[in-house]
């Protein structure tokens, strides 16, 4: 499978355009037009402007000719927002979500995950789960996803070719473990772990030479699952090609302790671990970081590394509660991940309302915190967007919606009660919200409903039917 669409038309979006500032700012434009050319990149954003001006002035301007331009009319009420970015997931992980019952993640790893993620070595099967993931996960509004595959290789391979013929932005882990997982699904040497890994990577450089769509992750699964030796050799590829890496960290009282006993001479802490071995890179992406001390995120802060706040998984397999507001003053990027199947929901949306909610617990948490660990619709909003494009190293391109970043954007509509026809979704408005209001609505209140189009590179890549 390779890139199968034809190339697209220059395009005028016009309406009201909303995206995030600062971190506890977002910035709303209305009447505005926002001119994206075929390559998906935007080369214009104009305010005051609607079509009539759009083409008597703009199209002008830019020497584009009407008939071969297309012009998409947000109604009114609609919004143009930047798409999701979700952190950390796992793609074949999908058919267990919801499925954890009350385990924590050791026996829910055991139970649950390390079975399914092995079967999907059949190809059909994960064809099927991948598929469906890419759509699910498109359909929500994420225009970017961080995957974790599994250790098979060319179940891996089929993930790249499926976000690249589905048009979605993605990272592809191929997974490394060489112990802890049961003796069918682990890697038999670090060697073998090391050679698949390349294998993987070429195999996406093969697809996407210049990362334009597709990019290679270096996935060490956690340090409990992976050999000193292996980490090693990770780290080295890391240094060599200056890839992404991801891997979690911190997530789990009892996987803080088994790292401790497996590892006692490779540093004090699970982040020295990762540090012993070169893993924490400025484009590291560490998924959890639930129980850091004081010590490892100032580490984290001083190597750069990213950090994937996963709240619908913390809650769900009963993590813990990660201080956001704490690892933000420390000066680390901080994105949001769905952490599927961990997390039960493939929405960014539901977890930065998770955010939300995990910064009040925190904030009830008698005597230990303040006010201020509360975070807004604003703040969360920035994570699912500019702060996870950091997290994923691609800030310049992604997560907002200026001259010079790529569209990939959503297109989102709340029910108007007054509207003759019947809408579906959950959000209602009544006409008199500021826009303040009816994006806390959205954020409180919206599923895919609310998501009608979504681009990626300026590619139409999902419309709500
Ligand atoms: N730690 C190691 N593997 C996993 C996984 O698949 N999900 C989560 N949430 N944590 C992990
Ligand atoms: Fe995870």
């Amino acid at each position: 499978v390779s890139e199968t669409r034809p190339p697209a038309k220059n395009k005028i979006f016009l309406g009201t355009f909303i995206h995030s500032k600062t971190l506890s700012e977002l910035e709303y434009l209305h009447n505005a037009a926002v001119a994206v050319d075929s390559l998906g990149t935007i080369v214009a954003v104009s305010p005051d402007t609607d079509i009539a001006k759009a083409k008597s002035t703009l199209l002008p301007q830019l020497n584009w000719p009407s008939d071969d331009t297309d012009m998409v009319v947000a109604k009114a009420g609609q919004f143009f927002f930047p798409g999701f970015i979700d952190t950390h997931l796992h793609a074949s992980q999908y058919p267990n979500v919801g499925l954890f019952g009350n385990s924590t993640l050791l026996d829910w790893l055991n139970t649950y995950t390390f079975p399914l993620e092995a079967s999907l070595s059949s190809l059909p099967k994960a064809q099927k789960v991948y598929s469906r993931v890419i759509r699910k996960t498109l359909s929500h509004g994420t225009t970017t996803a961080a995957y974790y595959a599994t250790i098979d290789v060319p179940a891996t391979n089929l993930l790249a070719d499926l976000c690249l013929s589905s048009g979605q932005r993605a990272l592809i882990g191929r997974v490394c473990m060489d112990q802890l997982g049961p003796s069918y699904y682990l890697d038999e040497f670090p060697a073998e772990s090391l050679a698949k890994t390349k294998q993987c990577i070429d195999h996406v450089l093969s697809k996407d030479p210049k990362m334009e769509l597709i990019t290679p992750i270096i996935t060490p699964r956690f340090a409990p699952a992976c050999s000193a030796p292996l980490m090693k050799e990770l780290g080295q590829l890391a240094k060599e090609t200056d890839l992404p890496v991801q891997t979690h960290i911190s997530e789990n009282k009892n996987e803080i302790a088994l790292v401790a006993s497996l590892f006692p001479d490779a540093g004090d802490s699970y982040a020295e671990v990762y540090d012993t071995f070169g893993l924490l890179t400025p484009r590291t992406i560490l998924a959890h970081a639930v129980h850091l001390t004081e010590k490892e995120a100032d580490l984290v802060t001083e190597r750069k590394s990213k950090v994937s706040h996963c709240p619908c998984s913390n809650s769900a397999i009963t993590s813990g509660a990660a201080r956001v507001r704490w690892l933000l003053d420390k000066g680390i990027e901080v994105g949001l991940g769905t952490d599927m199947s961990g997390g039960y929901s493939p929405s960014v949306l539901e977890a930065a309302r998770h955010a939300v909610l995990v910064s009040r617990h925190i904030c009830m948490d008698e005597g230990k915190s303040e006010e201020r660990d509360k975070l807004s619709v604003e703040e969360v909003l920035y994570l699912a967007t500019r702060g996870g494009a950091k997290v994923v190293g691609m800030e310049d391109k992604i997560g907002g919606l200026e001259v010079g970043m790529e569209w990939d954007a959503q297109l989102v509509g709340l029910h108007e009660v007054d509207e003759e026809e019947e809408e579906e979704g959950n959000v209602d408005v009544f006409g008199w919200e500021s826009w303040e209001e009816k994006i806390a609505k959205w954020v409180y209140n919206g599923d895919d409903r609310n998501t009608k189009k979504v681009w990626v590179r300026g590619r139409l890549v999902h419309e709500r039917k």
